[in-house]
């Protein structure tokens, strides 16, 4: 396995133009209650994240089904279309959806198995990060890697936990 990461990384200041304007429909956190972090303490948050979803990493945190790295209370949305609430349901579907194919590799054909990511660009600020990512997936059923990048925002609480994400998939090979 090898993992390859940032070769090119932009690093953006927050700005309306990358994080867009607020959603109504995703609630924001109390505003006492929102953490501050730096810059880079998002930027590691995240890459934390992400490794987690690397092959391997995604099986622990898939046997754990309620990871640690998630609120209790987080939702997730994935293409406007999905929800997910808590932490047991996103645990699954973050996580689990990945082992299952290691598990038995020739079950599913469509999804592979994720080797590594690189982050195109990144923006952050206090408890909210978005970046853009490329994840590189082995189908292994079919002999290919390909990559396919995801767009994803997420707020943080103070437990360094993510609280809220959406996600959406650029485009699929
Ligand atoms: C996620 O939600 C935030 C706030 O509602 C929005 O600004 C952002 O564009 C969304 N991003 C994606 C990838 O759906
Ligand atoms: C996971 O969390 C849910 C909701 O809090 C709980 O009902 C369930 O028992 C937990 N499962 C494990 C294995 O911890
Ligand atoms: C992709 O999966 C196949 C089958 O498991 C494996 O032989 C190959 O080494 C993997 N490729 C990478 C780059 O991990």
């Amino acid at each position: 396995m090898v993992i390859i990461r940032l070769p090119f990384l932009w690093l953006y200041s927050l700005t309306n133009a990358f994080l867009g304007t607020p959603v109504p429909s995703i609630s924001s956190p109390s505003p006492t209650s929102q953490p501050h972090y730096t810059f880079d303490e998002l930027y590691n948050l995240q890459v934390k994240f992400f490794d987690n979803f690397i092959y391997l990493a995604d099986v622990t945190q898939a046997k754990s089904i309620n990871s640690t790295l998630l609120a209790e209370d987080i939702q997730g949305r994935i293409d406007i279309t999905r929800t997910f609430d808590g932490r047991e349901l996103n645990t699954e579907y973050l996580f689990r959806l990945f082992a299952n194919l290691v598990a038995d590799p020739h079950s599913i054909s469509l999804l592979g198995v994720l080797i590594s990511y690189e982050i195109l660009h990144f923006a952050a600020n206090e408890y909210v990060t978005s970046a853009a990512t490329r994840f590189m997936f082995n189908f292994t059923s079919l002999g290919l890697i390909i990559p396919i990048e995801i767009d994803s925002w997420n707020t943080w609480n103070k437990a360094r936990q993510v609280t809220q994400y959406n996600r959406s998939f650029k485009y699929w090979q």
